[in-house]
Parts: structure tokens; sequence; C-alpha cells
């Protein structure tokens, strides 16, 4: 049975790779959905009457909960031919007033998520299959005032880099998507604790062109996806200037 495995499937970019998944060339005979709201992941099934989906409401920083989607991975044994994992968020804030918990789960869910989901979807991956992982611009470089996310998604980019080269032989195309900021629900918990900064508000880009590039940048077997000349750009630079220059510019939250 070939399928797709998409995570952070209930809103944002997640979503938005299930519209672009269903009206692909590429069929699949099953969709499997992971996100925690159920009532969203049915509505999308509803959406979509030709397409069949599997509807998994999980939640990936608890453990208990990925041997669920292990186990039915091992009963049906399925062709995964694509894993795009967008499950994840953010929390803008400085390290000291954060709250502890929203810092450790960003972690969980950002990072070891990719770990845990990678290690049991690798076997059954099929040759020259595709992984797209939602990372994020703010892995170029440290940001303060955002540092645990942006930490947590250096994580994601440097793992994809390594996953890459380790499957090569298996001709996986991986490819580690790092977009600016998003319009997406993704703010609404954000900025539990602080403002949007207004540069962030003047790059917003529209999910539906982010996804489109990273599925284009995938079948390409592009290592990173990057959208958009600001975000290109602020690449570039933090390339070839030195992070400690960039550090002493940026200010940090409150
Ligand atoms: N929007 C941006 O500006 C932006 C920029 C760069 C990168 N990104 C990254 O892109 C990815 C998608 O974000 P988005 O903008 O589409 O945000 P979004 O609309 O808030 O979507 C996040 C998705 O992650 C799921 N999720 C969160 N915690 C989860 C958990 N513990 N278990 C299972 N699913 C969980 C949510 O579903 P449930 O709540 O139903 O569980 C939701 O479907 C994230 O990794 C984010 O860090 C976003």
């Amino acid at each position: 049975m070939k399928i797709a495995i998409v995570t952070g499937a209930s809103s944002g970019m997640g979503k938005e790779f299930v519209r672009r998944l269903v009206h692909s060339r590429d069929s699949y005979e099953e969709i499997w959905l992971i996100a925690r709201r159920k009532d969203r992941l049915k509505a999308i099934e509803k959406h979509f009457p030709g397409q069949k989906f599997r509807l998994l409401p999980l939640d990936l920083s608890d453990r208990d909960q990925i041997d669920l989607l292990e186990e039915s991975l091992l009963k049906l044994k399925p062709d995964l031919s694509l894993f795009v994992h967008c499950a994840g968020f953010g929390v803008m804030g400085n390290i000291s007033r954060l709250p502890r918990e929203d810092q450790a789960d960003m972690v969980d869910i950002n990072c070891r998520s990719v770990v845990e989901l990678s290690c049991l979807l690798l076997p059954f991956m099929t040759a020259g299959g595709r992984m797209i992982y939602m990372a994020s611009a703010s892995a170029f470089l440290p940001q303060p005032g955002f540092a645990v996310y942006a930490a947590s998604k250096a994580f994601v980019l440097s793992f994809v880099r390594s996953l890459r080269a380790e499957e090569r032989g298996r001709g996986l195309k991986i490819t580690a998507v790092c977009p600016g900021a998003v319009k997406t629900e993704f703010f609404d918990r954000a900025l539990e604790y602080e403002d949007l900064p207004v540069y962030k508000k003047l790059v917003m880009a529209d999910p539906a062109r982010v996804v489109k590039k990273a599925l284009a940048d995938n079948e390409k077997n592009r290592e990173v996806s990057v959208y958009g000349p600001a975000i290109k750009a602020t690449r570039l630079f933090a390339k070839l200037v030195p992070h400690r220059v960039i550090l002493r510019f940026m200010g940090g939250g409150k």
C-alpha cells in the first residue's frame, strides 16, 4: 500500500501539504494525517471525499502516542513514499522569562519528534521516497528573544543534512524547508508573551506558496527550500557575516 504521512496536518502548512497531495499527479492509496485535533482531521477527510485518509490524532510530544503510530506501521507495513513533518511550534520571549515547560516542550516537539519519527519511518520509506521537514529561517543564525525555537530549528537543519548523506544510497529525496514568517496559526502561540517584530510583519509569506516551493525543491532533491528574496538574502547574510557581529546588533525579547 503506497502512502504519504503528514504531521501537523490540522492547520497551516501541514494542511496545505495535504491539499496539494490530494491534487497531485502522484496518487496515494492512503494519506495518514497526524495532529492532536481530531475534529480538524475529520474536517479534512470530509473535504476530500475522493481520497482515502487514515486519521491519527496523536500528541507527538508523548512517546506512548508515537508507539501507537509504530503499531499501525507494523500491522499494515505500508510503502511510505512521502513523509512531511510539519508538527511544531515556537514561543517568543527571553529564556529567563518564558515558562520552563514551554521551552522544554519546544525541544520535545521540534527536535525529539523529528528523531523519533525518522527512526520509526525510515524502514518503511520506499527507494526514491521523499522526506520533507519543516525547519525555519531561524535555523540560519541564533535569535535572541526566540532562542530555543531558533536552536531547535538549527537542530532540524543539521539533522536533515546528515540524514541526506546517510540515505544517499537509497535515493531518498530529503529537504529542510526554511521559511521566514508565514501567515498561519503559528503566531497564536508564538505571540503569547511578545509582540511580533515589525520586519516580520512585512515579510509574512503565504503558506500555499511556501508549500508549493517546498514540494518543487524536494522533487529536485534540494537540501534546503527557501521561499522569497528577503529570506534568501537573510540566509546569505548569515553565511557571510560572523554571527557574533550580527548578534551585537540584534535586540532580545522582553
Ligand atoms: N508560520 C511560520 O511563520 C513558520 C515559519 C517557519 C517555520 N515554521 C514551522 O512550520 C511548521 C508548521 O507550522 P505552521 O506555521 O503551519 O503552524 P500551525 O498552523 O500552528 O501548525 C502547527 C501544526 O503542528 C501540530 N502540532 C503542534 N504540536 C503538536 C503535537 N504536540 N503533536 C502533534 N501535532 C502537533 C498542530 O496540530 P494540533 O494543534 O492539532 O496538534 C498543527 O497542525 C512548524 O514546525 C513551524 O515551526 C513556521
